[in-house]
């Protein structure tokens, strides 16, 4: 897909709004009022192909009550449709928007970010494994108000390049985990991110033991694989505090000797969900250089069975010094990123320490598949990611920490336990374990585990790997950036 302001095309696409019909032309007006095949509803996208002329018309609900996320969805259903019609190019009129509605959320350029992102949202795929087929690319021209080409560049640019950051995302989840284990993460991590002025540091085995690392060790130590410690450093503002993004990278979860079903490991490559959102989100962010420091930090490796393992029973201890006890093997992640997290804590100094982790399977249960759970220590940043959310399309649920599930992760022969065996509130426990490591800095959790890796495709979104919380992520730091205003200046 190849989206661009000037050029020829053969079909002409207009968005309607379901109450404002009278902006069609008369003939069409009179014959979608006769047939009703079309009358502008959220869903609708009607194509007419003929031999001389090519019109789709696509519906967003009613003005008042449209959103982004529509305008996002019905801009993938329109190129998953100029495909199946195998039309090749199209000129798409970006209406007024604001001026049609009295709907706060739509201004010009917005609604260029949401149909650039829909359409190359409906041209993803993952074909690494599978025969290649030709598609013949689709050429998109958007159609802006006089006086909003150079904006309107910028907001296909900038968007084009968070999806690419997106896709990274995703084919790095999607790459099973014979091909994508610690070592081949941080090549494809330096690989990418070294393009965009990302500096990525990779530390083997030994120097994690020098570190201390017990807790991330104690995980790795059944697979036959190497763990690799990688940090990500994009700097582009001299002297500015930077903020910390850490991804859970368990390239796969076989639970250990708590060993999963067949059923519930089968997935289990997403576990790296994290981490490839840390890659991802640096990349677009260097792709579009926006002008904030962010340092990433992944801890990757394998949680397997061995006669090295370790076992459900064992009390480890950590690189902050505070002992484990470890009642469940396959509560990994938060020992992994009880150092990752302690790291970025101390060793970065950072403003925010934002973690990723497909951390809970009890996330899916509190608030679904497509929702992220949000825990954090700090109020205001809590907001910033919610609102960078709503900005996004992303869902975003907030759960509180209280004492008394505070005091259940307590450990009585050590200092904290991994899992909580009863009282429910599974990922409100993990994220007080996480809080313990972050050393009070100001602190954000996201519990991806529903929304990072889906089992059905829907709305603009594929089966399998989604690349949420990326475009959440990379908009709460560009929000910090000296480049929104840039852009707001503009
Ligand atoms: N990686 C899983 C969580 C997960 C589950 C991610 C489903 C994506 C989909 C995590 O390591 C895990 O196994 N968590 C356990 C914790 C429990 C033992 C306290 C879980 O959720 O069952
Ligand atoms: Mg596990
Ligand atoms: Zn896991």
């Amino acid at each position: 897909m190849k989206i661009k302001l000037e050029g020829s095309f053969d079909a002409s696409v207009k968005f309607f709004f379901e109450d404002q019909l009278d902006s069609l032309e008369k003939n069409y007006y009179d014959y979608f009022e006769k047939t009703k095949v079309f009358s502008g509803k959220k869903d609708e996208i009607y194509c007419l192909v003929g031999p001389n002329e090519q019109e789709v018309f696509v519906g967003l609900g009613k003005a008042d009550e449209s959103t982004l996320q529509i305008l996002r969805k019905q801009s993938y259903a329109l190129g998953k449709s100029l495909k199946e019609h195998k039309i090749s190019s199209a000129g798409i009129e970006v209406m007024d928007f604001k001026s049609k509605t009295n709907n706060r959320d739509f201004c010009a350029l917005k609604a260029v970010d949401a149909i650039v992102e829909g359409l190359l949202q409906s041209a993803y795929r993952f074909d690494k494994y599978v025969e290649k087929t030709e598609d013949e690319e689709i050429n998109i021209v958007l159609q802006v108000r006089e006086g909003y080409e150079e904006k309107a560049k910028r907001s296909i640019e900038e968007t084009s390049n968070l999806m690419e950051g997106v896709f990274l995302t995703r084919d790095l989840v999607n790459t099973p985990s014979n091909d994508m284990y610690p070592e081949t993460l941080a090549k494809a991590a330096t690989e990418k991110l070294s393009t965009v002025g990302v500096h990525v540091k990779i530390y083997g085995k030994k120097q994690i033991e020098e570190m201390g690392m017990e807790a991330f060790l104690s995980v790795a130590r059944g697979s036959a694989k190497e763990p690799q410690f990688i940090v990500m450093e994009y700097l582009p503002v001299e002297g500015q505090q930077p903020m910390a993004i850490v991804g859970k990278g368990l390239t796969y979860d076989s639970g250990g000797y708590a060993i999963k079903p067949a059923s519930g490991m089968v997935t289990m490559k997403c576990d790296m969900g994290g981490a490839a959102s840390v890659i991802g989100t640096l990349y677009a962010l260097g792709l579009n250089k926006v002008k904030k420091n962010v340092v990433g930090v992944v801890a990757a490796c394998e949680n397997m069975i061995s006669g090295d393992a370790y076992k459900n029973g064992d009390i480890i201890s950590s690189m902050k010094g505070s002992t484990i006890e470890i009642l469940n093997t396959d509560a990994e992640g938060r020992v992994t990123l009880a150092d990752s997290l302690y790291y970025a804590a101390t060793k970065i100094d950072p403003e925010v320490i934002i973690d990723l982790a497909t951390l809970t399977g009890a996330a899916i249960v509190a608030v679904g598949e497509q929702s992220t759970i949000l825990i954090s220590n700090d109020d205001e940043w809590a907001n910033r990611v919610e609102k960078a959310g709503d900005d996004m399309g992303e869902y975003m649920v907030r759960l509180p920490m209280n004492e008394e599930l505070r005091e259940a992760v307590k450990g009585d022969v050590s200092t904290v336990k991994n899992s909580v065996s009863s009282g429910g509130g599974g990922s409100i426990t993990a994220g007080i374990f996480l809080e313990h490591f972050v050393e009070k800095k100001p602190w954000v959790h996201m519990d991806i585990a529903g929304p990072a890796y889906s089992s059905s495709a829907y709305s603009y979104l594929p089966k399998y790997a989604t690349g949420i919380p990326v475009k959440t992520l990379y908009k709460t730091i560009f929000d910090q950036s000296s480049s929104k205003i840039d852009m707001e200046e503009l």
